[in-house]
Order: structure tokens, then sequence, then C-alpha cells
């Protein structure tokens, strides 16, 4: 039997999808309106998994509000309302993607929680797009 319990967050934050070695050109024809210079924005869905014994004592793998303020502390407060591209030191010269950002928060997470508890982080972009990594 394997027990995980799950929590959801959401931030908003915006971005710019560009690489700046390439040309405005090369990005437009890569990255096309995501790549536009004034940027935009996105309303995020953070799904993070936790794996792991249920302590007897307590019933629960992990304290749900413990879990919630690591969350809270470690990533939404450091990406809600920012500019990925500019405001998250978390994200410095990383290209913006949800794939990159997921695994970036994946590693803050991960080293958080330790114990190798992350097993499942998915990351919704929009209503249709999200990206999820598994341990
Ligand atoms: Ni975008």
């Amino acid at each position: 039997m394997i027990t995980s319990v799950s929590k959801r967050m959401t931030f908003s934050a915006g971005h710019r999808i560009f690489n700046p070695e390439y040309s405005d050109d090369k990005n437009r024809q890569i990255f096309g309106d995501c790549s536009n210079p004034s940027g935009h924005g996105h309303n995020y869905i953070l799904e993070v998994t936790l794996t792991g014994p249920v302590d007897p004592e307590t019933g629960m793998i992990i304290n749900l509000k413990e879990m919630k303020a690591i969350l809270q502390n470690e990533i939404v407060n450091k990406v809600d309302h920012k500019n990925l591209n500019l405001d998250v030191p978390f994200m410095k010269d990383i290209i913006p993607t949800t794939e990159n950002l997921a695994a970036a928060i994946w590693n803050i997470l991960d080293d958080k929680f330790g114990a190798e508890m992350l097993t499942r982080l998915v990351l919704w972009e929009s209503e249709n797009n999200k990206v999820e990594i598994t341990r």
C-alpha cells in the first residue's frame, strides 16, 4: 500500500519566453506570441504530491498546515504577482517555460521536504496546458 497526500496552490505571474542568445526574429519564430517583448501573465495552479509512511501517532504523512506553509513560503510568496524573468532569483538566467519553472520548483521542494517524499509535481499554466514531473 502506497499512500500519498496532495496539495494545490495557485499563483499569478508574468513572463516573456525568449532566448537572449537569439535574434528577435528567431525568438518570434520559435516562441511565437509568448516572446512578445512586453510579456504576458498566467494564473498557475501548482499541485504537489508527497508520499511516505503514515505516522502511527498522528495518522498523517505530513501535517497539511506544515505542507501549506512550506509551499506558501518557499514558492508562492516568491512568484506570486512577480515577473518570472526579472523578479524571481531562483529563475535567474532560466527561460521561464512551464517545464523550467516546474523543475526549479521541484528542486526547491525536494530539498525542503527531503526523504524523497516529493513524488509528483504538476504545474498548470493554463486550463489546457500542464507540465508534470515525477520521481
Ligand atoms: Ni506564457
